[in-house]
């Protein structure tokens, strides 16, 4: 209780604005994934927080109606997996190669 999860909650608020192409890019993501409220863009950065019960599929994308994971709409902006040790050993190691290459492919 010494305030580690309302820190990173509060993020967002000093993370700089978008870029334009980096806009372009979180907008694209989001609009794949349906995510895109009433068309609108914001330059605010994505800030993401999966429950730690979340899936592989969810962190990483895929599924049967294939979509972006977590770690996906997170791009350009935070990913933050509040009680890390809690996520499942396989989630956590499925972000390995997206986190060392900076891509996250779906076969
Ligand atoms: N520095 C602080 N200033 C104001 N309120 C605080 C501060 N630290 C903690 N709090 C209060 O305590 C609550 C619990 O903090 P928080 O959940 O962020 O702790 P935590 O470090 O994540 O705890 P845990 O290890 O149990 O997850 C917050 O919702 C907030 O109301
Ligand atoms: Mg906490």
């Amino acid at each position: 209780g010494s305030g580690k999860s309302m820190l990173a909650q509060r993020l967002p608020s000093i993370l700089p604005p978008l870029a334009p192409k980096e806009l372009l890019e979180v907008s694209m993501i989001a609009s794949v994934a349906g995510e895109l409220g009433e068309g609108k863009l914001t330059d605010r950065r994505p800030f993401r927080a999966p429950h730690h019960s979340a899936s592989m599929a969810a962190m990483v994308g895929g599924g049967l109606r294939v979509r972006p994971g977590e770690v996906s709409l997170a791009h350009h902006g935070v990913l933050f997996l509040d009680e890390f040790p809690e996520f499942a050993p396989q989630t956590l190691d499925a972000l390995r190669q997206p986190l060392e290459t900076g891509d996250c492919v779906i076969a």
